[in-house]
């Protein structure tokens, strides 16, 4: 463990986001650990008490520390604020989402040998947000797709597999229908392919992507996808390895990073103390890797794989029946 302490800036979140970074925050402690933890409200609360969903003080801290662990924001569905996710990756350029999705030994799932990373462009596509009506009753959204986010957001999906040592990056795709758009992003993949000899290359058209995936998911190894595939190819990925509650993901920027888990904020199980902090956790668990805090890391990752492979202590979700606080202290128990 390094004896310097590290800033951080933590937002715990609406829903049932305080209750999961109430319990990351105290199994990061159980491990050593120095953080100190500057906290911050966005979202409705922020609007409510400051007047702005995403507070220039919120941006301030994360720009200083350079690293944030943050619970989910509720979005309100068809009305109200701009995301507050969408805003955050775009004002840190937070442009690369990763979303390592994995067998977890002793979660239920369907699937075994899951090992299947995510890399998901974060700034643009039809989430840079511009929709206009056109005429009554008729709404344009524009996609947007750029040479420069396409190539960057392949650079790192190759990079990543070099690091990691993976074997195969596959471009996912809709060319066929969206030639000028996925075709830009498709050539951006293949240009930068040729400067990967040593890993494999293909190209998955995306609903093609989605059968693949629910008939033989050991296929994949990372995927490189645009904005909204791989928002909605990322949760199908959760669904192989036991769901929403034990995925992590972080957002991967030049100047800051923010460590999220992938799920929302589960208005549904709010308040209730029963929900699953494993995803959340091992988003920590990445925040600890990119601060070089690896011991504490591991430690964290056999805790949590053996109370979840002895599967005693398990939250509703994943068809246990103890409470969030039994639960982390099931885990604080296991770090030594
Ligand atoms: P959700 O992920 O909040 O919930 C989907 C289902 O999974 C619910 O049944 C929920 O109870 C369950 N679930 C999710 N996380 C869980 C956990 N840790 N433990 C146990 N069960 C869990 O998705 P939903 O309902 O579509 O979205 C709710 C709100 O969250 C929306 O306002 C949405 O915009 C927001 N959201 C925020 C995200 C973020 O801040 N990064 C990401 C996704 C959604």
């Amino acid at each position: 463990m390094s004896q310097s302490s590290h800033v951080i800036t933590l937002l715990p979140g609406d829903g049932i986001g305080p209750e999961i970074t109430a319990a990351v925050v105290d199994i990061i402690a159980a491990t050593g650990v120095k953080i100190t933890w500057e906290e911050h409200i966005a979202g409705k609360a922020a609007l409510d008490k400051m007047g702005d969903p995403l507070p220039e003080s919120v941006l301030d801290s994360i720009k200083k520390n350079k690293v944030a662990l943050k619970g989910p924001l509720t979005t309100e569905v068809g009305k109200g604020f701009k995301s507050v996710n969408v805003q955050l990756r775009k004002s840190l350029n937070l442009y690369a989402n990763l979303r390592p999705t994995k067998t977890i030994p002793g979660a239920r799932a369907r699937y075994t040998g899951v090992d299947i990373i995510v890399v998901r462009e974060n700034t643009e596509d039809l989430y840079a947000g511009i929709e206009n009506e056109i005429a009554p009753g008729v709404i344009q959204a524009s996609k947007i797709i750029t040479r420069e986010a396409s190539t960057r957001i392949a650079k790192f999906a190759f990079e990543y597999a070099r690091v990691h040592h993976r074997k195969k990056v596959s471009a996912i795709h809709k060319a066929n229908i969206m030639k000028l758009a996925d075709g830009l992003f498709l050539k951006c993949c293949q240009e930068v392919a040729q400067d990967y000899p040593d890993i494999q290359y293909n190209e998955v058209i995306v609903d093609n992507c989605c059968m693949q995936l629910v008939t033989n998911p050991t296929q994949f190894d990372v995927m490189v996808l645009e904005n909204l595939y791989g928002d909605i190819v990322s949760d199908l990925c959760a669904g192989l390895v036991g769901g929403l509650g034990v995925v992590p993901g972080a957002n991967i920027g030049t100047e800051a990073s923010v460590f999220e888990a992938v799920h929302g904020s589960a208005p549904d199980i709010a308040g209730k103390g029963i929900a699953n902090p494993t995803a959340m956790l091992l988003s920590a668990v990445m925040m600890l890797q990119h601060i070089a805090e690896d011991h504490a890391a591991e430690r964290i990752l056999s805790a949590v794989y053996r109370v979840l492979g002895e599967g005693k202590v398990l939250t509703p979700d994943l068809r246990g029946d103890a409470t969030t606080r039994q639960f982390t202290d099931e885990i604080i128990k296991f770090i030594n």
